[in-house]
């Protein structure tokens, strides 16, 4: 396949490495962006044309700017890694760019080839890579935004006819500030992410609007993170605002809710793989709310975790809900930082990668 052509203007204003070192020891996440940009525009005429990459800066938007408007957009979410011989890499980056594929199928927006999203990935990141943090240990990374939104000046409602599609970095650390501690969680029994039909297999921006309210709400009860039920039945668990859910039976057995109205996470997928090399046997289908209280309370359900590209694995602590929770959990579970493990460990190239995840950058 024909490769992008992508021109390139160099930043005349770099962040100083004094400045770049001071961010890079403390990234926080998503709040320090790094020296450019990756843009391209789409119409039906010319197809994907005009990629460069340019001085990262804002943009400037018609007010009637569609996407503003209709929310006719999609993103996704990837990490660069550096490894100890200095070397740069992406994990299954052609995961993000078939997953991107599907949101734009969802939203009507343009389909960019696989190929060009992982080309202009890579074109972005060697650019900047010094922001690219040396770990030290630490599970630091450089964060990768693809985006794509409606840039049509026009306020009727139909698929955008001019649609932008870009890549920006952003240094990060540890998600959570308290590191891999059980995370608490509040069931939401009013509000649901999803419906049937609905978005909530695309990665797009309004599943994150209507997840905030819910994710106040948990913050007001005391918790760290909203668990959404299924839209349908308030009966089944589905994901957190921005992770999936893995449950792990006292036998051994791991289980995950199954795909429809969730966000299929590279990880969770990951981490199918990692725990079934591992003996675990795993399990997609449907788990009821009471399922989990009833396991955790018993004993039967050892462990729970949460996973994503910004938390990797998170353990799972008190679930908490009007009138009650489960009982308390004060330490990560062995199986859940045992996949957490392997799976950072062969992101940042400490164990070999016998599955072919990662992609080298630079
Ligand atoms: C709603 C939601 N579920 C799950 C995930 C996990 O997906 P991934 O493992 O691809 O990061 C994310 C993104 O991080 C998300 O936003």
């Amino acid at each position: 396949m024909r490769a992008m052509e992508i021109s390139t203007t160099l930043t005349t204003e770099p962040k100083d490495d004094a400045r770049l070192a001071e961010i890079l020891e403390s990234p926080g996440f998503g709040v320090h962006f790094s020296d450019h940009m990756f843009t391209a525009e789409w119409t039906p005429e010319e197809g994907w044309h005009a990629a460069r990459i340019t001085p990262y800066g804002p943009l400037t938007l018609d007010p009637a700017t569609a996407v503003l408007h209709y929310a006719q957009e999609i993103f996704e979410g990837m990490k660069a890694y550096r490894h100890d011989d200095g070397s740069v890499w992406t994990f299954r980056p052609e995961a993000n760019a078939e997953r991107m594929v599907r949101s734009s199928h969802r939203l009507a927006l343009p389909v960019l080839d696989p190929d060009d999203f992982i080309q202009a990935v890579d074109a972005i990141v060697e650019v900047d890579q010094r922001w690219v943090p040396d770990t030290e240990g630490e599970e630091k990374s450089l964060y990768i935004r693809p985006f794509m939104i409606a840039t049509d000046r026009f306020l009727g409602v139909r698929p955008a006819k001019h649609v932008t599609f870009m890549v920006i970095l952003s240094p990060a650390g540890a998600y959570f500030s308290r590191g891999p501690l059980p995370v608490t969680l509040w069931l939401s029994t009013e509000y649901t992410r999803a419906g049937r039909g609905g978005m909530g297999a695309a990665k797009t921006g309004g599943n994150y609007a209507s997840s905030l309210l819910a994710q106040q709400e948990a913050i007001e009860h005391g918790c760290d993170q909203v668990v959404f039920l299924d839209g349908q039945e308030l009966t089944y668990v589905e994901e957190l605002g921005g992770m999936n859910m893995y449950f792990v039976y006292a036998d051994g057995r791991i289980v995950t809710p199954a795909l429809g109205t969730i966000l299929e996470g590279i990880t969770r997928s990951s981490i199918m793989d990692i725990a079934g090399k591992m003996g675990h046997p795993v399990e997609e289908r449907r788990i009821s709310i009471d399922e989990w209280r009833d396991g955790v309370t018993s004993g039967e359900i050892s462990e729970v975790f949460a996973c994503g590209t910004a938390a990797v694995v998170t353990p799972v602590g008190e679930l908490k809900w009007d009138g009650g929770q489960t009982p308390e959990v004060t330490e990560a579970g062995e199986v859940t930082m045992k996949i957490r493990q392997a799976l950072v460990d062969i992101q940042y190239g400490r164990a070999d990668d016998t599955f072919g995840w990662m992609h080298r950058v630079c």
